[in-house]
């Protein structure tokens, strides 16, 4: 990664639309092998992480989560939430943005809106789950919960492990058409289905992706049989699970970070001790993946401050070319750093130099003018 050292004070700032066009320009299905790279050279240095589960704010509708972590040369943290009935007034259930910082200064390198990058990092994540614990040849996924995450997790599922089928299914048709609709010409069969057991029938990969604060049952027992791969990403807050515990007592179970996960995964149904394997494990060749082909394994994702760090990392990287972003004047920078007051003093003297004194009232902008 190149940092640039100067000017200080203005940081990247990657918007939503800068964010769009860096996607576009680089082409949703390219981001996401290429995020996945990095998330996945990212879980085999998991040791240079400082890990910590993230810090949440609950409330009777969601959640507000921070989400830190550093691995010495850089710091990042994600402000994010999780409201699902925001969609009925027309608002995101997961929105999110996020700060990378140099760990030597301090002085953030980038800021960026995380919701879009969210939805990717989750869907390369998964692939990376899936690539690693699927049943090899897997070609069909079910897909229960047709939300924001649901075209990229498809999308990210044809370009890792290679699955060519997608299954849909949501108690809101409309979620299904949408996602029908925008995933039409994408280069995989697409294929409504009347309900969650027809959507996952036979489907060697089933992804959970279903937003609802309660103790779910997304999968019934009976809907799952051996030798799947389930990817569970929906449950993931203390009350809000998607899976029936008997499947997850049947299941093998990775991981993202396991004190996070105990709280708020699936295996909060289940015993603290109940054995769990760390993903990173797998993808370091540490452990191994599903032990046989008549396994369940059962990826319980919650969304891990690592896979954050990943994805900024892999925008810093992208947008040192093209329009991609725009600098902010975030951070002070006194000429002299312990002269943080002389600086407003010399912006007020140069301001009221530039305003006649008659009109220089508390109505006017100061900050306008910069401490060169
Ligand atoms: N694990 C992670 O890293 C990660 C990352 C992002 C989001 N999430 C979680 O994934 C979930 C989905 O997020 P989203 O942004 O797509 O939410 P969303 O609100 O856009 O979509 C959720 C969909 O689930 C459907 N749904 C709700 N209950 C259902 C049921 N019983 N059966 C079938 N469909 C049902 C809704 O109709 C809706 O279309 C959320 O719970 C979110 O917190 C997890």
């Amino acid at each position: 990664m190149q940092i640039t050292a100067k000017p200080l004070s203005s940081v990247p700032f990657v918007s939503v639309d800068h964010m769009m066009k860096l996607v576009l320009g680089i082409g949703v299905e390219r981001f996401l092998i290429e995020l996945a790279g990095y998330i996945e050279d990212d879980y085999r240095r998991w040791q240079d992480f400082d890990k910590t589960q993230r810090v949440a704010a609950h409330s009777p509708g969601g959640v507000i989560e921070l989400m830190p972590t550093s691995d010495g040369r850089f710091y990042s943290f994600k402000y994010v939430n999780g409201h699902p009935k925001n969609a009925r007034s027309g608002k995101q259930t997961v929105a999110a943005f996020c700060v990378l910082a140099d760990v030597e200064t301090g002085y953030p390198v980038l800021l960026s809106e995380l919701t879009i990058l969210t939805a990717l990092r989750t869907a390369a994540k998964s692939a990376v789950a899936a690539r690693h614990l699927a049943p090899k040849g897997s070609r069909t996924m079910g897909m229960i919960g047709n939300g924001a995450q649901c075209e990229f997790q498809a999308i990210a599922f044809k370009a890792v492990p290679g699955i060519d089928t997608v299954r849909l299914y949501d108690i809101d048709p409309a979620a299904t058409e949408k996602a029908v609709r925008n995933l039409a010409g994408s280069g995989r069969k697409v294929v409504p289905s009347r309900s969650g057991e027809a959507a996952v029938e036979g489907a060697q990969i089933v992804t959970t992706c279903t937003a609802d604060k309660q103790h779910g049952t997304i999968l019934g027992d009976n809907m799952i049989g051996p030798g799947g791969h389930i990817n569970a990403i929906g449950g993931d807050c203390p009350g809000k699970t998607e899976v029936h515990p008997d499947i997850l007592r049947r299941a093998e179970i990775f991981v993202e970070y396991l004190p996070q996960t105990r709280i708020e995964g699936e295996i909060q149904q289940l015993a603290t001790d109940h054995p769990v394997i760390e993903l990173w494990q797998v993808v370091t060749g540490a452990t191994r993946g599903r032990s046989g082909a008549d396994q369940i394994a059962l990826f319980d994702s919650v969304g891990f401050a690592i896979e954050d760090f990943s994805a900024l990392r892999y925008v810093h990287d992208r947008i040192t070319a093209g329009p991609f972003s725009e600098r902010l004047d975030l951070v002070a920078d006194p000429d002299e750093p312990r002269d943080l007051l002389g600086m407003l003093l010399r912006a007020r003297a140069r301001n009221e130099a530039a305003v006649p004194a008659r009109r220089c009232n508390s109505q006017e902008r100061l900050a306008d003018v910069s401490d060169e």
